[in-house]
Protein backbone atom coordinates (compact mmCIF):
# COMPACT_ATOMS: atom_id res chain seq x y z
CA UNK A 1 0.00 0.00 0.00
CA UNK A 2 2.71 2.73 1.06
CA UNK A 3 4.63 1.35 -2.19
CA UNK A 4 1.86 2.33 -4.25
CA UNK A 5 1.15 5.65 -2.67
CA UNK A 6 4.57 5.87 -3.42
CA UNK A 7 4.37 5.51 -6.80
CA UNK A 8 1.29 7.64 -7.39
CA UNK A 9 3.24 10.56 -5.87
CA UNK A 10 6.59 10.24 -8.20
CA UNK A 11 4.26 10.10 -11.17
CA UNK A 12 2.02 12.93 -9.94
CA UNK A 13 5.42 14.73 -9.50
CA UNK A 14 6.22 13.75 -13.10
CA UNK A 15 3.45 15.02 -14.63
CA UNK A 16 3.99 18.44 -12.55
CA UNK A 17 7.52 18.65 -14.31
CA UNK A 18 6.51 18.04 -17.82
CA UNK A 19 3.63 20.39 -17.46
CA UNK A 20 5.64 22.98 -16.31
CA UNK A 21 8.22 22.34 -18.83
CA UNK A 22 6.20 22.55 -21.23
CA UNK A 23 4.70 25.72 -19.95
CA UNK A 24 8.41 27.31 -19.71
CA UNK A 25 8.92 26.67 -23.35
CA UNK A 26 6.02 27.90 -24.74
CA UNK A 27 6.17 31.25 -22.70
CA UNK A 28 9.71 31.81 -23.86
CA UNK A 29 9.00 31.18 -27.51
CA UNK A 30 5.81 32.93 -27.80
CA UNK A 31 7.15 36.19 -27.03
CA UNK A 32 7.86 36.02 -30.79
CA UNK A 33 5.30 35.41 -33.69
CA UNK A 34 4.72 32.30 -35.15
CA UNK A 35 3.55 31.61 -38.16
CA UNK A 36 1.82 28.37 -39.76
CA UNK A 37 2.18 28.60 -43.96
CA UNK A 38 -0.16 26.12 -45.04
CA UNK A 39 -1.55 25.55 -49.02
CA UNK A 40 -0.93 23.03 -51.50
CA UNK A 41 2.11 21.92 -53.19
CA UNK A 42 3.45 24.73 -55.43
CA UNK A 43 0.81 27.64 -54.27
CA UNK A 44 3.83 29.66 -53.36
CA UNK A 45 4.53 28.80 -49.70
CA UNK A 46 8.41 28.92 -50.01
CA UNK A 47 7.89 31.97 -52.26
CA UNK A 48 6.34 34.45 -49.42
CA UNK A 49 8.30 33.17 -46.88
CA UNK A 50 11.14 33.80 -49.05
CA UNK A 51 10.13 37.76 -49.10
CA UNK A 52 8.91 37.82 -45.57
CA UNK A 53 12.31 36.47 -43.91
CA UNK A 54 13.46 39.70 -46.19
CA UNK A 55 11.12 41.74 -45.09
CA UNK A 56 10.88 41.07 -41.53
CA UNK A 57 14.14 39.25 -40.21
CA UNK A 58 11.93 35.85 -39.49
CA UNK A 59 13.44 32.46 -39.06
CA UNK A 60 11.70 30.09 -42.12
CA UNK A 61 11.53 26.66 -41.03
CA UNK A 62 10.28 24.53 -44.09
CA UNK A 63 9.33 21.10 -42.92
CA UNK A 64 10.22 19.81 -46.63
CA UNK A 65 13.55 21.75 -46.28
CA UNK A 66 14.38 20.17 -43.06
CA UNK A 67 13.55 16.15 -43.96
CA UNK A 68 15.33 16.82 -47.70
CA UNK A 69 18.06 18.12 -45.43
CA UNK A 70 17.71 14.72 -43.50
CA UNK A 71 17.66 12.41 -46.52
CA UNK A 72 20.77 14.47 -48.24
CA UNK A 73 22.51 12.96 -44.81
CA UNK A 74 22.65 9.87 -46.77
CA UNK A 75 21.49 7.95 -43.12
CA UNK A 76 18.81 4.89 -42.82
CA UNK A 77 16.22 7.16 -41.60
CA UNK A 78 16.80 9.56 -44.64
CA UNK A 79 16.84 6.39 -47.06
CA UNK A 80 12.81 6.16 -45.62
CA UNK A 81 11.94 9.60 -45.52
CA UNK A 82 13.04 9.99 -49.37
CA UNK A 83 10.45 6.55 -49.80
CA UNK A 84 7.51 8.38 -48.59
CA UNK A 85 8.32 12.02 -49.97
CA UNK A 86 8.75 10.22 -53.60
CA UNK A 87 5.14 8.44 -53.04
CA UNK A 88 3.58 11.85 -52.26
CA UNK A 89 2.12 10.77 -48.75
CA UNK A 90 3.11 12.31 -45.32
CA UNK A 91 6.08 11.55 -43.11
CA UNK A 92 5.00 10.53 -39.74
CA UNK A 93 4.84 13.65 -37.50
CA UNK A 94 7.11 12.08 -34.82
CA UNK A 95 9.86 12.82 -37.57
CA UNK A 96 8.78 16.18 -38.62
CA UNK A 97 7.74 17.50 -35.06
CA UNK A 98 10.99 16.66 -33.53
CA UNK A 99 13.35 18.38 -36.34
CA UNK A 100 10.47 21.50 -36.34
CA UNK A 101 11.29 21.13 -32.22
CA UNK A 102 15.08 21.28 -32.32
CA UNK A 103 15.07 23.86 -35.39
CA UNK A 104 13.25 26.15 -32.99
CA UNK A 105 15.00 25.14 -29.67
CA UNK A 106 18.34 26.00 -31.35
CA UNK A 107 17.39 29.54 -33.07
CA UNK A 108 14.79 30.76 -30.41
CA UNK A 109 17.26 33.13 -28.66
CA UNK A 110 18.19 35.11 -31.78
CA UNK A 111 14.85 34.75 -33.68
CA UNK A 112 12.08 37.52 -34.47
CA UNK A 113 9.46 35.56 -35.17
CA UNK A 114 8.95 31.79 -37.01
CA UNK A 115 7.76 31.11 -39.73
CA UNK A 116 6.70 27.43 -39.97
CA UNK A 117 6.19 26.38 -43.67
CA UNK A 118 4.50 23.18 -44.86
CA UNK A 119 2.65 22.59 -41.45
CA UNK A 120 0.63 21.09 -40.24
CA UNK A 121 -0.32 19.01 -42.67
CA UNK A 122 -3.18 17.20 -40.90
CA UNK A 123 -4.93 18.46 -38.06
CA UNK A 124 -3.11 16.37 -35.46
CA UNK A 125 -0.05 18.14 -36.25
CA UNK A 126 -1.16 21.28 -35.28
CA UNK A 127 -2.17 19.95 -32.06
CA UNK A 128 1.01 18.39 -31.15
CA UNK A 129 2.23 21.35 -32.98
CA UNK A 130 1.20 23.63 -29.61
CA UNK A 131 1.23 20.84 -26.93
CA UNK A 132 5.23 20.77 -27.49
CA UNK A 133 6.02 23.55 -29.03
CA UNK A 134 3.74 26.90 -28.36
CA UNK A 135 0.81 27.96 -29.64
CA UNK A 136 0.51 29.50 -33.45
CA UNK A 137 -0.11 33.03 -33.44
CA UNK A 138 -1.77 33.29 -37.49
CA UNK A 139 -1.85 30.84 -39.89
CA UNK A 140 -1.94 31.78 -43.55
CA UNK A 141 -3.61 29.52 -46.16
CA UNK A 142 -2.33 30.26 -49.72
CA UNK A 143 -5.24 29.16 -51.54
CA UNK A 144 -4.44 27.99 -55.20
CA UNK A 145 -6.19 25.79 -57.82
CA UNK A 146 -4.88 22.69 -58.45
CA UNK A 147 -3.96 23.51 -62.22
CA UNK A 148 -2.40 26.10 -61.06
CA UNK A 149 0.34 24.36 -58.79
CA UNK A 150 0.81 21.88 -61.01
CA UNK A 151 1.96 24.08 -63.55
CA UNK A 152 4.09 25.73 -61.38
CA UNK A 153 5.50 22.74 -60.04
CA UNK A 154 6.03 21.50 -63.70
CA UNK A 155 7.69 24.75 -64.56
CA UNK A 156 10.08 24.97 -61.41
CA UNK A 157 11.53 21.23 -62.58
CA UNK A 158 12.21 22.36 -65.99
CA UNK A 159 13.87 25.45 -64.92
CA UNK A 160 16.30 23.75 -62.11
CA UNK A 161 19.82 22.33 -62.20
CA UNK A 162 19.05 19.72 -59.66
CA UNK A 163 15.16 18.62 -59.92
CA UNK A 164 13.53 17.64 -56.68
CA UNK A 165 12.67 13.91 -56.47
CA UNK A 166 9.11 14.43 -55.66
CA UNK A 167 8.74 17.26 -58.77
CA UNK A 168 7.28 14.73 -61.68
CA UNK A 169 3.94 14.33 -62.60
CA UNK A 170 2.77 11.26 -60.93
CA UNK A 171 4.12 12.52 -57.57
CA UNK A 172 2.70 15.88 -58.28
CA UNK A 173 -0.41 14.60 -58.07
CA UNK A 174 -0.41 12.07 -55.42
CA UNK A 175 0.94 14.81 -53.23
CA UNK A 176 -2.46 17.29 -54.50
CA UNK A 177 -4.25 14.05 -53.20
CA UNK A 178 -2.67 14.18 -50.08
CA UNK A 179 -3.49 17.77 -49.62
CA UNK A 180 -7.02 17.54 -50.84
CA UNK A 181 -7.62 14.88 -47.99
CA UNK A 182 -6.87 16.57 -44.89
CA UNK A 183 -6.62 20.57 -45.57
CA UNK A 184 -10.14 21.26 -44.58
CA UNK A 185 -10.14 19.71 -41.58
CA UNK A 186 -7.15 22.00 -40.70
CA UNK A 187 -8.66 25.13 -41.56
CA UNK A 188 -12.32 24.08 -39.43
CA UNK A 189 -10.48 23.43 -36.44
CA UNK A 190 -7.66 26.83 -37.17
CA UNK A 191 -10.95 28.71 -38.71
CA UNK A 192 -10.33 31.67 -36.08
CA UNK A 193 -6.54 32.25 -37.13
CA UNK A 194 -6.43 31.21 -40.29
CA UNK A 195 -6.48 33.71 -43.25
CA UNK A 196 -7.50 32.55 -46.61
CA UNK A 197 -4.89 33.99 -48.82
CA UNK A 198 -5.78 34.24 -52.93
CA UNK A 199 -2.33 32.74 -54.36
CA UNK A 200 -3.45 32.73 -58.44
CA UNK A 201 -2.23 36.52 -58.44
CA UNK A 202 1.38 38.40 -58.85
CA UNK A 203 3.91 37.68 -55.86
CA UNK A 204 3.99 41.36 -55.02
CA UNK A 205 -0.49 41.53 -55.22
CA UNK A 206 -0.22 38.26 -52.57
CA UNK A 207 2.92 39.44 -50.34
CA UNK A 208 1.01 43.01 -50.06
CA UNK A 209 -1.90 41.30 -48.50
CA UNK A 210 0.85 39.18 -46.11
CA UNK A 211 2.08 42.45 -45.15
CA UNK A 212 -0.93 44.08 -43.99
CA UNK A 213 -1.61 40.51 -41.65
CA UNK A 214 1.87 40.20 -40.23
CA UNK A 215 1.90 44.32 -39.18
CA UNK A 216 -1.35 43.51 -37.52
CA UNK A 217 0.02 40.31 -35.14
CA UNK A 218 3.02 42.05 -34.76
CA UNK A 219 0.96 45.01 -33.03
CA UNK A 220 -0.82 42.63 -31.21
CA UNK A 221 1.90 41.26 -29.44
CA UNK A 222 3.39 44.52 -28.79
CA UNK A 223 0.35 45.50 -27.46
CA UNK A 224 0.05 42.18 -25.37
CA UNK A 225 3.74 42.42 -23.98
CA UNK A 226 2.79 45.75 -23.05
CA UNK A 227 0.46 44.58 -20.73
CA UNK A 228 2.02 42.22 -19.33
P1 LIG B 1 7.43 20.54 -49.27
O1 LIG B 1 8.83 20.69 -49.58
O2 LIG B 1 6.82 21.43 -48.26
O3 LIG B 1 6.63 20.64 -50.64
P2 LIG B 1 5.16 21.13 -51.00
O4 LIG B 1 4.25 21.43 -49.88
O5 LIG B 1 4.66 20.10 -51.95
O6 LIG B 1 5.36 22.51 -51.67
P3 LIG B 1 6.54 23.05 -52.60
O7 LIG B 1 7.73 23.32 -51.76
O8 LIG B 1 6.73 22.19 -53.79
O9 LIG B 1 5.86 24.39 -53.12
P4 LIG B 1 5.70 25.79 -52.42
O10 LIG B 1 4.29 25.96 -51.97
O11 LIG B 1 6.77 26.05 -51.45
O12 LIG B 1 5.84 26.73 -53.70
P5 LIG B 1 7.11 27.57 -54.23
O13 LIG B 1 7.17 28.86 -53.51
O14 LIG B 1 8.30 26.71 -54.26
O15 LIG B 1 7.14 19.04 -48.83
C1 LIG B 1 7.65 17.95 -49.59
C2 LIG B 1 7.26 16.62 -48.96
O16 LIG B 1 7.82 16.50 -47.64
C3 LIG B 1 5.76 16.39 -48.75
O17 LIG B 1 5.12 15.94 -49.93
C4 LIG B 1 5.77 15.32 -47.64
O18 LIG B 1 6.09 14.06 -48.15
C5 LIG B 1 6.94 15.79 -46.78
N1 LIG B 1 6.46 16.72 -45.75
C6 LIG B 1 6.68 18.06 -45.69
N2 LIG B 1 6.07 18.60 -44.61
C7 LIG B 1 5.45 17.58 -43.98
C8 LIG B 1 4.65 17.51 -42.82
N3 LIG B 1 4.31 18.59 -42.12
N4 LIG B 1 4.19 16.28 -42.45
C9 LIG B 1 4.48 15.17 -43.14
N5 LIG B 1 5.24 15.18 -44.27
C10 LIG B 1 5.71 16.36 -44.68
O19 LIG B 1 6.60 27.89 -55.70
C11 LIG B 1 6.52 26.89 -56.69
C12 LIG B 1 6.90 27.50 -58.05
O20 LIG B 1 5.92 28.48 -58.40
C13 LIG B 1 8.23 28.24 -58.03
O21 LIG B 1 8.88 28.04 -59.24
C14 LIG B 1 7.84 29.72 -57.87
O22 LIG B 1 8.77 30.58 -58.45
C15 LIG B 1 6.50 29.75 -58.57
N6 LIG B 1 5.57 30.72 -57.98
C16 LIG B 1 5.36 30.96 -56.67
N7 LIG B 1 4.42 31.89 -56.47
C17 LIG B 1 4.00 32.25 -57.71
C18 LIG B 1 3.02 33.19 -58.18
N8 LIG B 1 2.27 33.93 -57.35
N9 LIG B 1 2.84 33.31 -59.51
C19 LIG B 1 3.59 32.57 -60.38
N10 LIG B 1 4.55 31.67 -60.00
C20 LIG B 1 4.74 31.51 -58.67
MG1 LIG C 1 8.28 24.85 -50.51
Amino acid sequence: MLFMCHQMAMKKEAQEKLKAEQLRRAQAVSDIPIIWILGGPGCGKGTQCAKIVEKYGFTHLSSGDLLREEVASGSDKGRQLQEIMTSGGLVPNAEVLSLLNAAVTRTKGSSKGFLIDGYPREKNQGIEFEQKIAPADLALYFDCSEDTMLKRILARANAAEVKRADDNEETIRSRLQTFKRNTSAILELYAEKTLTINAERDVDDIFMEVVEVIDCVLQKKERAAKVC
